[in-house]
């Protein structure tokens, strides 16, 4: 994915989640869902980490408008609780429902990082 976010670090994590998410299609369909289970763990943790550190650059770092800090967090909370019950659903393995669920939540992010996370474009210094 191209750049999109005017801060060198978001965009790394972006892309990194964004690769952790494809690489599901490297394990062939009868993978053991134990595989599938420990990369939707991964995913977690980098979201969750993701989200704090972003959370602090657009509520803490850069003055940013209300309604918007309130909406962007609004919606880290709903994707977050989406990839948490992703995982607790995942601790008696399926390998396709897991596969289905990381699909839908690559999707989730990436939508995420198009409408709401570039927004914060307007308000981060351009890079230089
Ligand atoms: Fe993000
Ligand atoms: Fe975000």
């Amino acid at each position: 994915m191209d750049f999109i976010i005017n801060d060198p670090r978001i965009d790394a994590d972006h892309s990194t989640i964004l690769q952790l998410l494809d690489s599901s299609r490297d394990l062939p369909d009868g993978a053991d869902p134990r595989d599938l289970r420990r990369l939707l763990v991964k995913v977690k943790h980098h979201v969750v980490v993701h989200f704090v550190d972003e959370e602090f650059i657009f509520e803490k770092q850069y003055s940013m408008p209300p309604d918007y800090v309130t909406m962007h967090k609004q919606e880290h909370v709903r994707i977050r609780d989406v990839v948490l019950d992703s995982v607790r659903d995942a601790e008696d393995p399926d390998g396709p429902v897991i596969r289905e669920r990381l699909t839908s939540i690559r999707r989730e992010i990436e939508r995420h990082i198009f409408e709401v996370d570039a927004q914060m474009n307007d308000y981060l210094p351009a890079r230089r």
